[in-house]
């Protein structure tokens, strides 16, 4: 039987274990993963507000950045090149995770982990150290290779060693990572464009190597998920991690699913193929449009041009950094918040929730600019002006990372079924990258043709993935990962695409109650 099946017989139960000291360290050195992408994020943009930096490599964007002062605002930083720089790591990262994700099958998440932290080292390395923009490039696509590996081993690593009720806590863990690293590279930004003599910016990039180091070393220390060495065939070794994962001898009914999912998985010789499947359409919908969205909000012209557009809006080159910090800082907490309240709330409250949050702040936003800046994009602004501009701007960052940061890579990893998960996830991840590529190869463009009207241009999709989730994307809190089939059959679009002996049988009856009941909008 190719697909559809369910791996436990049974109804899904909670395997006994607690979260085991093990675990958690295990997970935090991993989830550094995420700490390396996140450094990523932050530091590009502040980099490339420091004039010896754009001098150095961006000559024509430095005098024209000069140049233009007191023109046309919007149009100062235009450049195919500089786009280039920020958005090359992306489309490493984005065909990276191809290969990684053979290496993580077969080599176990932990060489994954390795790979990425190494190849990210040199990366940073070789940036620190560039000549030209050669070097530049080539050591941004090395990180981006890192990156590539990072987020492909990374949330899978987390996931199978999650005890499955802390599974969604840990997952956002590797987002609250991401958004420490973007703070991070935020303050340092603001440190090292302090130092005289023109060379902050190679501290900067250079500094990419700490975390780097840490994913590299951490890595070698980190055993391999029992999934894993199940998976290539080391059934004893795995037996004794889950053991040691887990904290008790009692892990036979665990285990046992762990062989029964393998072997299932092992049926499904083609999951590309099995993923265009009828049956899976809500889930393939799903991998292709969370990510899109969560790109479409937008975040990413503040995560990457926040100095750039705070310094194209009026603030000064330090205003500019500064600000950039207390939206990362913003990040962090609102992260936080989700952590704490998404397997309460659930995941659509606070994706409609954060969704409106963020579609009011962009018409603010956009209007404040507009009201200044007109099309002509000359304009100063007064101190308590620019306050609004970032205090709304705050707002909107707040609302995404309660909503479409964390559930965008929360809310994929656990709508498969174990046959499609992995062919699925390397969906999620690609477009998740293509698109960061291509919003960081089109933001500066963009800004410069379509002025404050990029504020509701990203508002409009907001407004659609709004509408999109609360018609399309059933509740998932709660839900055993197992008994999701159950979910989409409940709801009033996808059920159509799920036949009845899609839904397989042995199930716990009180289980399918409470799943229609959660998931039935
Ligand atoms: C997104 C990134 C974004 C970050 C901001 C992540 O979930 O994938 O593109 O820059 O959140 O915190």
């Amino acid at each position: 039987m190719a697909g559809g099946a369910i791996v436990s017989t049974g109804a899904p139960k909670d395997y006994p274990g607690k979260l085991t000291l093990f675990v958690f360290f295990t997970s935090v050195v991993a989830a550094t993963g995420g700490l390396i992408f996140g450094y990523d994020i932050g530091i590009s943009g502040g980099v490339t507000t420091m004039d010896p930096f754009l001098l150095k490599f961006f000559p024509a964007v430095y005098r024209k950045s000069k140049e233009d002062h007191g023109t046309n605002q919007y149009c100062s930083f235009d450049s195919q090149e500089l786009q280039m720089f920020t958005s090359s790591l992306y489309l490493a990262a984005l065909i990276a995770s191809f290969f990684a994700s053979a290496v993580t099958r077969m080599f176990g998440r932990k060489w994954s982990m390795f790979g990425g932290g190494i190849t990210f080292l040199v990366g940073a390395t070789l940036n620190g150290f560039a000549k030209d923009i050669l070097m530049l490039i080539l050591g941004r696509i090395l990180l981006g290779i890192g990156v590539g590996f990072a987020n492909q081993s990374v949330p899978v690593y987390l996931s199978e060693m999650a005890p499955a009720r802390l599974r969604g806590m840990l997952n956002i863990g590797f987002q609250l990572m991401i958004t420490i690293g973007i703070l991070t590279a935020n303050l340092i930004n603001y440190g090292t464009s302090k130092i005289k003599g023109g060379w902050g910016w190679r501290v900067s990039l250079g500094l990419a190597a700490v975390p780097a180091g840490i994913i590299t070393l951490g890595s070698l220390f980190l055993p391999d998920t029992p999934n894993s060495l199940i998976e290539r065939g080391h059934a004893d070794k795995a037996m004794r991690m889950l053991r040691r994962i887990r904290g008790t001898d009692d892990i036979h009914a665990e285990y046992n699913d762990l062989v029964a999912a393998s072997e299932e998985a092992k049926l499904v010789k083609h999951p590309w193929r099995n993923i265009v499947a009828r049956k899976y359409r809500p889930q393939l919908t799903m991998a292709i449009l969370i990510p899109f969205f969560q790109q479409l909000t937008g975040i990413n012209v503040i995560m990457f041009y926040a100095p750039v557009l705070f310094k194209t809006i009026g603030f000064g080159g330090n205003a500019a950094l500064m600000s950039a910090v207390i939206t990362g800082l913003v990040n962090v907490f609102a992260t936080v918040v989700s952590i704490l309240t998404v397997d309460k709330l659930g995941r659509r409250k606070l994706f409609l929730q954060g969704g409106s949050q963020m579609l009011a702040c962009q018409i603010i936003v956009g209007t404040l600019i507009a009201i200044k800046f007109g099309t002509s994009g000359e304009a100063t602004l007064s101190k308590t002006y620019s306050a609004f501009v970032v205090l709304f701007i705050c707002v909107y960052v707040a609302g995404f990372a309660w909503s479409w940061g964390p559930l965008g890579w929360l809310v994929p990893s656990e709508i498969f079924p174990l046959e499609i998960r992995s062919a699925g996830q390397s969906i999620n991840v690609s477009v998740n990258m293509l698109f960061t590529f291509l919003i960081a190869q089109a933001f500066l463009t963009m800004l410069c043709h379509m002025k404050f009207g990029l504020f509701y241009f990203f508002g409009g999709w907001v407004l659609i993935m709004t509408t999109f989730v609360s018609l399309f994307l059933p509740e998932t809190k709660n839900v055993p990962i197992e008994g999701m089939v159950l979910v989409w059959k409940a709801h009033w679009f996808w059920g159509k695409f799920i036949a009845d002996e899609d839904i397989h049988v042995g199930r716990d009856i009180e289980m399918a109650k409470g799943i229609s009941k959660a998931g039935s909008k």
